[in-house]
């Protein structure tokens, strides 16, 4: 595996893969969630990218992002371990240049829910996976379904400004005991950790009025927010998979999303039904 800081080495290695080329970008403090991303891209690829970068134009002031966790000797030797071709670990200076044109994602599905508490949020995101791609210039690229709406505003980003590669919707991994893989869990204190078991138990108790036949998306609702009651909720909502709002579950086209704060650390989860 070739380790590789700066854009011209980055650069350099990339001319010399051969055949496709698959891209797992993420923020580091590597977990199982990513490790099944890169297992994906590897078992579909010729060779696999990882990007590890703290992107601080994705946090909002007073966010994580001068403490977000770091365990780089650990990443370098998960993404080795895996089989990782090239994994690239710019620093802030490397990526941003002081001006320069910005993206902005579309208002109506990037300033709800996530956007809706961290407005910018999604801009930030766009900015820095479209520079990664001119960078990496992947075949496939490789987003969690853990993180829905980035996943969906990605793809619409893909599509509509005709960026020429493929983009791979991987499955969430979870705890043993239902807990969405998530590099933030660390910040948990032991009973944190099990008060944040709420979020998948409400997506489960969806699930099971789901399959006992309600369809109303209200109902649906209520019974989650009661599982959820000990929490902060911030939102529980089901949309289409485009965003939108609906007001009966369409099976095979629905999320059902859900975020709420253990203690001071928000936490999300969804399903797809
Ligand atoms: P990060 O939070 O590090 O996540 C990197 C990728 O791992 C994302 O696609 C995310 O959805 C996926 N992921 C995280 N937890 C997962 C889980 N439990 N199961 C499956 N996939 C999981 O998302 C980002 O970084 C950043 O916004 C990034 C796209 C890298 C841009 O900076």
């Amino acid at each position: 595996m070739k380790i590789v800081k700066t854009i011209e080495e980055l650069s350099q290695a990339r001319r010399e893969l051969n055949g496709s080329v698959g891209f797992v970008p993420t923020m580091g403090a590597l977990h199982n969630g990513h490790l099944s991303l890169m297992q994906k891209s590897i078992a579909e690829n010729d060779h696999t990218i990882v990007s590890v970068f703290v992107n601080p134009t994705q946090f909002l002031e007073g966010e994580d992002f001068h403490t977000y966790p770091q365990r780089t000797q650990a990443d370098i030797k998960i993404c080795e371990l895996a089989g990782v071709s090239i994994l690239f670990m710019p620093t802030v200076e490397m990526m941003y240049s002081k001006m320069e044109p910005t993206i902005l994602a579309p208002s109506s599905k990037a300033y709800v829910l996530e956007g809706l508490a961290r407005p910018g949020h999604f801009d930030g995101v766009l900015r820095v996976v479209l520079k990664l791609f001119n960078l990496t210039k992947p075949t496939r690229a490789y987003f969690g379904k853990k993180d829905a709406q980035q996943l969906y505003l990605l793809q619409n980003m893909v599509a509509s400004l005709f960026v020429d590669l493929e983009i791979v919707p991987c499955e969430i991994v979870r705890e043993d005991d239902g807990l969405a893989l998530s590099s933030r869990n660390v910040y948990l204190s032991p009973q944190e950790r099990k008060d944040a078991l709420l979020l998948c138990e409400s997506l489960k108790v969806a699930t099971h009025a789901i399959i006992a036949g309600e369809r109303d998306i209200a109902k649906i609702k209520t019974e989650m927010l009661q599982t959820l009651k000990p929490l902060h909720v911030e939102y529980v909502e089901i949309l289409n998979r485009d965003f939108d709002t609906i007001s009966t579950i369409e099976i095979g086209n629905s999320i059902i999303l859900v975020c709420a704060k253990v203690g001071t650390t928000r936490l999300i989860d969804n399903l797809w039904i």
